[in-house]
Formats: structure tokens, C-alpha cells, sequence
């Protein structure tokens, strides 16, 4: 009989919000057992996680959610208690020109990680809970006015965020049709450490290191909600414990901010952080062509989740960006380890016509 209280397995461990999450539960939670089952596509990445790697109450499970095979083998051989479900295809400009990867694994992946914990829980779901991790796009886009609630109607706009969207649903059918003990969050942008270079944030810190242009999409009015990667792990770790199954929480840091005007701020940061000349960093800014089908704002009222459970974020926007831009300085092996070979290849792709 193993000694350890519940067996947890967070998909998708090794990218940027699971490390995170995986961190958190292996320090806080010595009597559970964390199995962080991931494909390592390239977005994951096990040095995020080299701190825990030896630890005795974390497991690594290289295995893919499009492979049912695997998953039931993973359930069986570590008695999984609760899963924890972030494993996706997560950048909408990659949706863009590939939408089918994230039909794969988004949709038919979530679909099979709820097969196998319906067969391997066997209607038995006393202390089982199935929690999806999901985003605010599902929402779709608001105007210059609103906040998405939990009761906001579902419109998602792009392929990745219809495809969560997909997946949510199917999450909630599951908790209607069988009972399945599901809980549901959906988050604005994270931000922090160990984030692929794909995304906003780091991709323009490593362009300024790099004094490369900073591709600004349309006009740079749209506008995000972002959150300190570390807060969310933080309301993961309440919604798993404190919340009732079927229930939705949205997560997010009040902290609207037009991409331009984030551009400007880390654009100010790296200026000091090197040691530059004010004002020398902006001159990388370049207006490039939209996104096709971009959202203009998204906006989270996360009452629900401070009301109930008591969270709230505790790293403000430009403390939390001058630790980020640290980190990234101080990590510039990850950053060329992360962003060689084919990385070179997406980023010519992505931005040659823009
Ligand atoms: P990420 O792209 O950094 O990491 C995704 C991880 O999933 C990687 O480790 C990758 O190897 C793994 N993965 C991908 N396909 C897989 C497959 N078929 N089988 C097994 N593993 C696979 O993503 P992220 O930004 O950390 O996002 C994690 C989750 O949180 C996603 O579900 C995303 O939709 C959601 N989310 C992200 C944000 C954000 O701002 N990044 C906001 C809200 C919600
Ligand atoms: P991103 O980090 O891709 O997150 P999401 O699209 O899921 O919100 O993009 C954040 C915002 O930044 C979004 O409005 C698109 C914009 N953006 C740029 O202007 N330039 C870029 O090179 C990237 C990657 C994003």
C-alpha cells in the first residue's frame, strides 16, 4: 500500500504554467505524489524542472494525450487519485496556420484523459477530482467596456481557443453524463519565468537583449489581463483543494494593459537592466501586420474565486515584469537552448510577411 495521501497527475508538467504548478505541489505536498506526464513537444522542456527532478514524491512520465494506450497504462501503474489537465497546443498564432494540431490535442486529447479516469475510477469517485485547466479566450472578445464572468456565453474566435473551448465542454458533459468529479478555471495571460519565447512577453525581451525588431501586431490597441504565472498556480492549488465538483472559476490579475504600452514599460526595464540609454529600446518598435481574427480586449472579473475561495494576486505588473526580465537575463542558456534549431525556423516563418 503505497504511503502517499493522493496520487495527482498534471499534464503538460514541463511547459511553462505546469512547471510551475508541478514546483508548487512537490514542495507544499511531501505526502502526495505528483506524476507529471508530459510529450515534451517544444514547448516542453524538463529543465524547468531540474529543482524537483530527484525529489521522492515526483515522478516524470513521458507519454502523449492522443495515446489512450498510454494514459490507461500512467492511471494503473501509479493509482491516479486527481489529475490536473494542462497538457495543449497553447499559441494562437501557431493555430493559425495549423488548426488540426490543436483538434489533436486539445479536443481528441482532453476526450481521451476523461476516458481514462472514467474507466480507471470505475464510477467510484469518492475524494477523485478531474480538474481542467483552461482561458479566457474561450469568451471571446469584449469591447472597451465588461468583464468575462463564468456566466459569459462561450464565443471563441480563434482555433485555439475554439479548441478549449471544445475541451471545456466536453468537460462538463462529462460531469452531467457520468458524473465525472470535474472542476473547470479559466485564466487570463500568464506571465513569469520559464515561458516559451513564442509568447508576447519573452519573445520582446529576448528581442530587445538581441536589439532585433519588436513586432508590434496592428495598431498595439488590444488589450490583455495579466497575471503573475506564480498567482495562478497559487489559485490551482485552492480550486483542487476547496471547491466543490462542476464547479467553474475564472482567474485573473485586474491588471489591464494595451500591448503597446507594455511594449514601452519592458522596453523601459531592459533599458535600465543594461545599462542602455533611455529611450534607446523604442526605437526597436515595429508595427507589423495584424493577427488575423486578433481579440481586442479580454478583461477577467474574478470575484467568484476572491469571494469564495479567498485568492487574490500578489505580484504587481511592473515588479512582476522586472523579476521576469531578470530571470530571463539571468537564463540566457535556456533561452538559447529553447530558441535553437527549429524555433528559428517557426520565428522566420511567423514574421517574414508581417
Ligand atoms: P505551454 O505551451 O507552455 O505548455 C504546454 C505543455 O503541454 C508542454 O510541456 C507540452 O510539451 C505539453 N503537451 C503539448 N501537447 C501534448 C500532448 N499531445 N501530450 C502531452 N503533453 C503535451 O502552455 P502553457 O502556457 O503552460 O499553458 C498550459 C495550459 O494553461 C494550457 O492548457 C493553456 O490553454 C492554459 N492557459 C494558458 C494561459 C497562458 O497565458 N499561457 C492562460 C490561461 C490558460
Ligand atoms: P500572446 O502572448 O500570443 O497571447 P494571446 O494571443 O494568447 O493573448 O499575445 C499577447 C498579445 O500580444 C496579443 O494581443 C497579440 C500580441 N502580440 C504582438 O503584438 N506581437 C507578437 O509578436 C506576439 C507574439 C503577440
Amino acid at each position: 500500500m503505497s504511503s502517499f495521501k493522493k496520487h495527482i497527475l498534471v499534464t503538460g508538467g514541463a511547459g511553462f504554467i505546469g512547471s510551475h504548478l508541478v514546483r508548487r505541489l512537490v514542495n507544499r505536498y511531501p505526502d502526495y505524489r505528483i506524476v507529471n506526464l508530459d510529450a515534451l513537444t517544444y514547448a516542453g522542456n524538463l529543465a524547468n524542472l531540474s529543482d524537483v527532478a530527484t525529489a521522492s514524491n515526483y515522478i516524470f512520465c513521458k507519454a502523449d494525450i492522443r495515446d489512450s494506450t498510454a494514459l490507461d497504462r500512467v492511471f494503473a501503474d501509479y493509482g491516479i487519485t486527481h489529475v490536473i489537465h494542462l497538457a495543449a497546443e497553447s499559441h494562437v498564432d501557431r493555430s493559425i496556420s495549423n488548426p488540426l494540431a490543436f483538434v489533436e490535442t486539445n479536443v481528441v486529447g482532453t476526450a481521451n484523459l476523461l476516458n481514462a479516469a472514467l474507466r480507471f475510477w470505475d464510477s467510484d469517485f469518492a475524494d477523485r477530482r478531474f480538474y481542467h485547466v483552461s482561458t479566457d479566450e474561450v469568451y471571446g472578445s469584449l469591447g472597451e467596456e465588461g468583464f468575462f464572468t463564468e456566466e459569459t456565453p462561450y464565443d471563441p474566435r480563434s482555433p485555439y481557443s475554439a479548441s478549449k473551448a471544445a475541451s471545456d465542454h466536453l468537460v462538463r458533459a462529462y460531469f452531467h453524463t457520468y458524473g465525472l468529479p470535474i472542476l473547470i478555471s479559466n485564466c487570463s495571460n500568464n506571465y513569469g519565468p520559464f515561458q516559451f519565447p513564442e509568447k508576447l512577453i519573452p519573445l520582446m525581451i529576448r528581442n530587445i537583449r538581441l536589439e532585433k525588431p519588436l513586432p508590434v501586431y496592428g495598431d498595439g490597441l488590444y488589450t490583455r489581463d495579466w497575471l503573475w504565472v506564480e498567482d495562478h498556480a497559487a489559485a490551482m492549488d485552492l480550486i483542487l483543494h476547496e471547491s466543490a465538483p462542476g464547479k467553474t472559476y475564472n482567474i485573473g490579475g485586474n491588471n489591464e494593459w494595451k500591448n503597446i504600452d507594455l511594449v514601452r514599460l519592458l522596453c523601459r526595464i531592459m533599458d535600465e537592466a543594461l545599462d542602455r540609454q533611455a529611450g534607446s529600446s523604442e526605437q526597436l518598435i515595429t508595427f507589423v501586420k495584424d493577427r488575423p481574427g486578433h481579440d481586442k480586449r479580454y478583461a477577467i472579473d474574478a470575484t467568484r474565486i476572491q469571494s469564495e475561495l479567498g485568492w487574490e494576486p500578489t505580484v504587481f505588473m511592473e515588479e512582476g515584469l522586472r523579476k521576469t526580465v531578470q530571470w530571463y537575463l539571468d537564463h540566457q542558456q535556456w533561452l538559447d537552448d529553447v530558441t535553437s534549431g527549429a524555433y528559428q525556423s517557426y520565428y522566420e516563418d511567423q514574421y517574414a510577411n508581417r
